[in-house]
Order: C-alpha cells, then sequence, then structure tokens
C-alpha cells in the first residue's frame, strides 16, 4: 500500500512542482518506489521539469475518461514514475477530478509512495487533491503572504482530515526581510521539513528539463532537498564531500602523470 503525500501551497510559484519532482528523484536514488503525479491539470509543468514534455496520453485523457491510468504513466529520471497532466485544453474541459480518488486507489500497488503535485489555491482540483492524499506537504516562501495562504490550507486539510507532515520553506535568501524558520513553525504549528535556500541552478535545470538533484547534486537546493527526502523515509543522509582537485594537483598529474 503506497502512502499517498499532496504538495500543496496556497499560493502560486512558491515551488510545489519543483519540489515534487525533486523530492521523487531522491526518494528513488534512495531505493524507493515513487510515482509522481501532476495534479495542476489546469497549469500542467511537471512533466517539463522532468524533461518529458509532449506525452501522447496524460492523466487529463485518464480523468476525462478515454484512457487508463496505465497508459498515462512514463518512466522518468532516476526511475521515477510520472503521470503527466498535459497541456491539452480539450482533454482538461472534459476531465472530472472527482475521478482522482479512483485513480490512486489504483495506483496503490505500484509504488511506495505517490507524491501529488497540487494546483495552487483552494479551487475545485486543489481540494480534490487535498482530501484524496492521505499525508500533505506544504512548499511555503518566507514571506507573509505565503504563510497566510498556507493556514487556509491547512485548516482545509483538517477538515478532510488529511495528515499535515509539515512544511518546506523554499527560496530563502536570508534577508531581513524574511519570515525565521522559527516564526513560520510558530504561525503555522507544523513541522518544519525542511529549508531550501534559493539557487540559481533551479531555474538552469527547470529550463533544460533535468532535475537538479540529478544535474547539480551538490548545489545548495539540492543537498536540502536530500536531506529532506531522507528524513522522510527515515534515512540518515550525509552529504557527500566532492573533494575537489586543485589546479596545480591536476596540472602536476598532467605533466607527470603516471609517475607515482
Ligand atoms: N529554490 C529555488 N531557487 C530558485 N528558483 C526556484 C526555487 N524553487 C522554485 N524556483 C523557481 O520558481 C518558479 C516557480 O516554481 P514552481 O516549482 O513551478 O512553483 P509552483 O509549482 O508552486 O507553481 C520556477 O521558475 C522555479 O524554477
Ligand atoms: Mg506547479
Amino acid at each position: 500500500m503506497a502512502i499517498s503525500i499532496a504538495v500543496a501551497s496556497g499560493k502560486g510559484g512558491t515551488g510545489k512542482t519543483t519540489i515534487s519532482a525533486n523530492l521523487a528523484v531522491a526518494l528513488s536514488k534512495f531505493g524507493t518506489e515513487v510515482i509522481v503525479l501532476d495534479a495542476d491539470i489546469a497549469m500542467a509543468n511537471l512533466e517539463l521539469v522532468m524533461g518529458l514534455d509532449g506525452k501522447s496520453t496524460t492523466l487529463n485523457d485518464v480523468l476525462a475518461g478515454n484512457a487508463t491510468i496505465e497508459q498515462a504513466i512514463y518512466e522518468g529520471p532516476a526511475g521515477v514514475k510520472i503521470i503527466p497532466a498535459g497541456i491539452s485544453l480539450d482533454a482538461f474541459k472534459k476531465a472530472k477530478p472527482e475521478k482522482l480518488v479512483e485513480i490512486l486507489s489504483a495506483l496503490h500497488d505500484m509504488a511506495e509512495i505517490i507524491l501529488i503535485d497540487c494546483p495552487a489555491g483552494i479551487g475545485r482540483e486543489a481540494l480534490t487533491a487535498i482530501s484524496t492524499a492521505k499525508h500533505l506537504i506544504l512548499v511555503v516562501n518566507p514571506e507573509i503572504s505565503s504563510i497566510s495562504d498556507a493556514l487556509k490550507v491547512i485548516a482545509i486539510a483538517k477538515k478532510f482530515d488529511t495528515n499535515i507532515l509539515g512544511a518546506i520553506i523554499n527560496r530563502t535568501t536570508m534577508e531581513d526581510s524574511e519570515l525565521s524558520s522559527k516564526a513560520i513553525e510558530t504561525i503555522l504549528e507544523v513541522p518544519i521539513l525542511g529549508v531550501v535556500p534559493e539557487d540559481p541552478n533551479v531555474r538552469r535545470c527547470a529550463a533544460f528539463g533535468e532535475p537538479i538533484v540529478l544535474k547539480y547534486p551538490d548545489s545548495p537546493a539540492s543537498q536540502a532537498i536530500l536531506q529532506i527526502a531522507a528524513r522522510l523515509i527515515g534515512k540518515e543522509y550525509k552529504p557527500e564531500k566532492v573533494e575537489k582537485e586543485s589546479f596545480i594537483k591536476k596540472f602536476i598529474k598532467g605533466l607527470f602523470g603516471g609517475i607515482k
């Protein structure tokens, strides 16, 4: 039986898709079988971040009753199974979000963790995703508008009996104007699962459709996400120390290569 986790936020653009995609890859790297499903059926972009765009059968087709869920599962980076939402407006118009419950139960034997990349806001699609999942992770930014919207999501999750695992604070910059982790924890009254810094490599990777935890595993955002993934599955993660050879060392090695 898989553990289903909705990745939600309230406010748009906090980093739900980035976190869902990279958490999925990180969990998979640690040996967990993961499915990541794009429940943002109107603004699908998980497939772009995962480099899987242009798939013919998507979640919208399944929700519209035109395909089976098995037809919409694709193998993505690091062996993660991905269910893209698709960008066809036609399929989206016919999609029935209520079918998500049925779909999730069909997926339960296919993985250990199912991550659901939710739409922003508290519209019908977001509510369906939050109520369908057993657990929820909030992705917030360290600013008051993001936190106040997250409070609404917390209230909704409680109403649906969806267990809140905690919040990930994304895009921190250490600026004075930012809310501290402690303040966010106090306001939201949920555990802080991790803090992911603002990292220019995130955008770079999104542009090329490559998850940052694979392309730049040593980058600060990757390190934070790997740590959160390890924590979720009760694993200890020690950042690997990559010892960079100095130029001089490389130069000498090049000159005297072979001589010990
Ligand atoms: N830690 C980060 N550092 C820098 N940019 C980020 C970070 N997290 C997300 N972003 C960028 O912020 C934008 C919104 O992220 P996205 O994951 O699409 O948010 P959401 O799914 O919540 O709408 C994207 O351009 C993404 O590349
Ligand atoms: Mg998104």
